[in-house]
């Protein structure tokens, strides 16, 4: 890529709306657009539409009006990359399975074989800290190892673009400061476009590139609030003032967004 060449965009939203059929106006007039490389997270009050957003990005759901268009990620070998990956806050998981065929799954799917795809599985594995685990069952695992396996799960057909909602809600602030970490690092290694949901304002300052406040009823981005920080984040980055001012920033956003302060 040239210098200062802007990065592609993955996906755009161009005054996207959608009303539920039995009448709920969920989402009006949203506009935004991902670009490769991003971290973009939705932050906002409680049925303000952020999974809806995600959902009709994800194609789950049609718009009810506007254009969503999406950029089909670089394709680096035939049936190897799909354009998304979606981690749900539960990480819904196959009971039956152990995690080496949790993470296989997306790739039995579209008819690769166990044998070819070992040594990328493991891999993932790795990556997610859970080689010593392959063989172990869903249920034989904490609930922040689960969470990884759902990530290792995602990421295994190479997406473009990661969709993740609210992943680590049910987990303790340790283990979500360690998978806010791996997260960054996966970004780095596969070089993964993020659009994250999360409630907390900690973890949406730590983890992004740019972060859309949204207010509800109807469902609306009331401000945008870009990270000015390299996203090689660690400890430090979370103790220091940039972090701590944009806290305070993005506390004030969604005080008004929730109604709080006008
Ligand atoms: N399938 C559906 N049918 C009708 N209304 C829906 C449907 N899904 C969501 N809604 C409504 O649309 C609005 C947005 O819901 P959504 O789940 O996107 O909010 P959210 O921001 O993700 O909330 P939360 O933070 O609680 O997860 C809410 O008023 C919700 O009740
Ligand atoms: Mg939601």
């Amino acid at each position: 890529m040239m210098q200062n060449e802007p990065a592609r965009i993955l996906v755009s939203l161009r005054d996207v709306s959608k009303v539920y059929r039995n009448g709920t106006e969920a989402l009006r007039d949203i506009s935004f657009e991902v670009r490769q490389g991003e971290c973009v997270t939705l932050l906002g009050p409680s049925g303000c539409g952020k999974s809806t957003v995600l959902r009709l990005i994800a194609g789950l759901d049609p718009v009810s009006s506007g254009v969503l268009t999406h950029e089909r990620g670089e394709t680096v070998g035939p049936d190897s990359r799909c354009d998304m990956g979606f981690v749900f806050q539960e990480p819904a998981l196959m009971p039956w399975a152990n995690v080496f065929d949790n993470v296989f799954l997306p790739l039995r799917l579209i008819g690769q074989r166990r044998k070819e795809t070992r040594s990328k599985i493991e891999a993932i594995l790795a990556q997610v800290g859970l080689s010593d685990f392959q063989k172990a069952y869903p249920n034989q695992l904490s609930g922040g190892q689960r969470m990884r396996v759902s990530i290792a799960r995602a990421l295994v057909r190479d997406p473009a673009l990661l969709l993740l909602d609210e992943p680590f809600a049910a987990l303790d602030e340790i283990t979500r400061f360690r998978l806010n970490d791996d997260l960054l690092r996966l970004r780095e290694t596969f070089g993964t476009t993020f659009v994250f949901i999360t409630h907390s304002i900690y973890e949406s300052v730590y983890l992004s590139s740019r972060i859309l406040v949204m207010a509800a009823a109807p469902g609306r981005i009331v401000e945008e609030i870009a990270i000015d920080a390299s996203l090689e984040r660690d400890e430090n980055f979370r103790l220091g003032e940039t972090y701590l001012a944009y806290c305070r920033k993005v506390t004030r956003a969604l005080e008004y967004a929730s109604g709080a302060r006008v």
